[in-house]
């Protein structure tokens, strides 16, 4: 399926966050939760946190659109966690999720699957309240971001992070190949010498659809993305693709084949 490149003012004038995590995200019959990748990403990202000896003082999570889940772990090893996203409906939904307002998107089943992966001995009702709260103190700031840009948070400039993480983005926000490498690079300039690249992406797609608007992808390969993160000064640690069965009315939402886990150390500046 062609498609032709959607760039970042489509999201700013169609992306819808309320439809997306629905779509994507909604208990049963949720895209992500259908072909198991929102528990494969868990899982990972957990790992990653914990026996991967990913930690520090600052990761910068960029592109979450309106979600949360990538961070469920994270905020248990950095100090701080800021999220960076291009559009402003998708930032006000992270604000007033960290104003813990009432009407959005139930996060409940991914975060007591992430409390359970850590072994928490909350008491059961409060357990999930409990890790929410621990995320709103570490999600400091939302602010905005473009990944295209050589420093993608323009105007605002961070100390050198210890951990970039992106999930379902660089897919949306690259045009091609040329593009992603130098996305990558712009994302390394956000990241001290010895931080963590994490890339959660899908495989093999062109198009996904948030209600009736549909938005490119650009058509990543496993083989693409280990050359363009080592060739650009990482090493990398973890990579795990995760295949996706044939769903005929979930592949006319979003028709990529697998999804993938990168897990990279930056070694150098390039
Ligand atoms: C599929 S959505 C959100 C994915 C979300 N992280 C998840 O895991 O479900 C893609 C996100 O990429 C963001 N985006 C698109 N182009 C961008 C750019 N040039 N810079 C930063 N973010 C961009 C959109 O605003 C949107 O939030």
């Amino acid at each position: 399926m062609a498609s032709t490149f959607t760039g970042p003012q489509v999201y700013q004038d169609n992306f819808n966050p309320q439809i997306y995590l629905d779509t994507y995200y909604g208990a049963g019959s949720g895209v992500f939760i259908k072909d198991g990748y929102l528990d494969f990403i868990l899982r990972k990202l957990h790992k990653a946190f914990t026996s991967g000896g990913v930690k520090g003082d600052l990761m910068i999570d960029i592109g979450p659109g309106p979600a949360i889940y990538q961070e469920l772990s994270a905020c248990e090893a950095f100090k701080e966690i800021t999220a960076a996203d291009f559009t402003d409906a998708n930032r006000e939904y992270l604000e007033k999720w960290r104003r813990n307002e009432p009407g959005l998107f139930d996060w409940a089943p991914a975060v007591k699957y992430v409390c359970d992966l850590e072994g928490r001995r909350y008491v059961k009702r409060g357990k999930i309240a409990e890790k929410e709260d621990k995320l709103r103190k570490t999600l400091k700031r939302v602010v905005p971001c473009d990944v295209t840009k050589s420093n993608p948070l323009h105007p605002l400039v961070l100390p050198k992070a210890d951990c970039v993480l992106t999930v379902g983005c660089l897919e949306c926000a690259c045009k091609d190949e040329a593009a992603y490498g130098n996305v990558i690079k712009n994302l390394s300039s956000l990241l001290k010498v010895g931080g963590h690249l994490i890339i959660g992406s899908i495989l093999g797609s062109t198009i996904f659809r948030c209600g009736n608007k549909q938005f490119s992808l650009i058509n990543l390969s496993e083989q693409f993305l280990r050359k363009v993160i080592t060739d650009n000064g990482f090493v990398i640690e973890d990579l795990e693709v995760l295949p996706r069965e044939f769903d005929k009315p979930m592949f006319d939402i979003c028709n990529h084949t697998s999804g993938i886990f990168i897990l990279a150390k930056k070694v150098k500046d390039v």
